[in-house]
């Protein structure tokens, strides 16, 4: 089985679909992690993130794996690394790149062969499953997924986070290909008045009472 969670940044997608999948026993796999990888390889070999045909070269070259849920590039594991400002910055445009976005894609399914899994990003719903047996879309205003940013990065200003977010949103949204939007179908929760444990009882009840 394979439940799907689009949002943008912020709306809880990652927690929540790590609990999911801890509370049902599934895998949990989140795709973000892969664009990020591309991009911290990139970033590592001094390639320039905004140079496409570089970053694609420098992707076919390595491999990704998922080992105890982190990603690991050609073997070694760098989970810890995949959330820097730089590579918060630079894996929007790299994810925008059609062939990068093939690679991902090709990756993700055939991790997710003959697996029950719970998968997030913001195509998973559309491109990637879109005929995943459960697809949700969460969603929360910018002022609340920037405070939750800063509750967990604290330090940072308020202002600039929000920005920041909001320029995310719009690359994520503008995209040509594999952009962020609500599937025809996907169940929409606004988590910005909501606990994560309150979204994930919610996903939770709603696989429950269509799967019996
Ligand atoms: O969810 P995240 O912040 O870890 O994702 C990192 C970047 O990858 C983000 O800019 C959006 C992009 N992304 C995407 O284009 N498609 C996905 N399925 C997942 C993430």
């Amino acid at each position: 089985m394979i439940i799907a969670i689009d949002g943008p940044a912020g709306s809880g997608k990652s927690t929540v679909a790590r609990m999911v999948a801890e509370r049902l026993g599934f895998y949990f796999l989140n795709t973000g992690s892969f664009y990020r990888a591309y991009t911290l390889s990139a970033l590592d070999n001094g390639i320039d993130p905004l140079d496409r045909d570089a970053v694609l070269e420098n992707a076919r070259r390595i491999t990704l794996t998922v080992k105890d849920g982190a990603v690991c590039i050609d073997g070694k594991d760098e989970e810890g690394r995949l959330h820097s400002p730089l590579v918060d910055r630079y894996a929007s445009p790299v994810s925008s790149d059609p062939r990068i976005r093939e690679l991902v894609n090709g990756a993700v399914r055939s991790i997710a062969k003959d697996m029950d899994i719970v998968t997030e990003g913001r195509d998973t719903t559309t491109v990637v499953f879109p005929d995943a047996q459960f697809r949700f879309y969460f969603d929360a205003s910018p002022s609340v997924r920037a405070r939750r940013r800063l509750a967990d990065q604290p330090g940072e200003d308020y202002e600039s986070v929000l920005h920041a977010i909001e320029e995310r949103d719009r690359m994520d949204r503008e995209k040509a290909v594999g952009a962020l939007r609500i599937a025809d179908g996907a169940i929409v929760i606004d988590t910005s008045l909501l606990t994560l444990n309150q979204v994930c009882e919610k996903v939770i009840n709603a696989v429950q009472s269509h799967s019996v």
